[in-house]
């Protein structure tokens, strides 16, 4: 009953969210409370083929990132791959909720413990310069395009992944992607699926 409350609250959030960004401070406390409160157990309802979208997007891009950033990282399970995929880059993971951070550090393997780092942060507001990031990764996440637009750099990549496809919670349909990521400048959008799992990526124009 709380779980299915949650999860209506999640869809209801997202679709506010990318309809009306500045309402997202009425939104903000009980999200933040709801997902420390799921936290413990988060984990555990993780399966690896949960990122199967993700590693099929992460496929289609040419270049070696060197700054990564997983938004909305949870326990960081995205954090992780992406850092085992990309050898030589250094990823942050951030969210909202400090409990989801403190169980993504308590998580994190020893081969990537000195290249991640995880952090508290809101992603209306990311404490992160303009153009910080050559990859920056959501994974079944609530985007906020001005700032995803903002921390990303000329040349770099946003990736969009959601595990069960248009059944996930926190889901955002491809064409609303696709028109939201154009208006900011993006361009070469992509759409992938694996298993249940739907993904997108864009890319932002280098500096001429
Ligand atoms: C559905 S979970 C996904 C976690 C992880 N990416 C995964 O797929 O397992 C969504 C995560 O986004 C975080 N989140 C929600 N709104 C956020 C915001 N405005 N800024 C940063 N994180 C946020 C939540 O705290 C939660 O950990």
């Amino acid at each position: 009953m709380l779980e299915d409350l949650g999860r209506k609250f999640a869809r209801f959030t997202t679709n506010q969210v990318v309809r009306r960004p500045r309402l997202w401070p009425l939104s903000r406390r009980l999200t933040r409370a709801q997902f420390n409160r799921i936290a413990p157990a988060w984990d555990e309802r993780r399966s690896d083929d949960a990122f199967a979208p993700l590693a099929a997007a992460l496929d289609s891009l040419a270049a070696e990132p060197a700054r990564v950033l997983d938004l909305g990282t949870g326990t960081g399970r995205a954090a992780f791959l992406l850092a085992r995929r990309y050898p030589g880059a250094e990823v942050v993971g951030a969210d909202l909720a400090a409990d989801m951070v403190a169980e993504a550090k308590r998580l994190t393997p020893p081969e990537v413990a000195g290249r991640v780092r995880f952090e508290v942060a809101d992603a209306e507001k990311l404490p992160y310069a303009d153009g910080s990031f050559d990859l920056v990764s959501l994974a079944n996440m609530i985007p906020f395009f001005d700032e995803l637009a903002r921390v990303t750099a000329p040349g770099g990549a946003v990736v969009f992944s959601f595990s069960g496809g248009p059944q996930t919670p926190i889901y955002v349909p491809p064409e609303v992607l696709r028109s939201e990521l154009e208006k900011r400048g993006f361009s070469d959008f992509a759409e992938f699926a694996a298993g249940p799992g739907t993904a997108a990526v864009a890319r932002k124009p280098g500096e001429a």
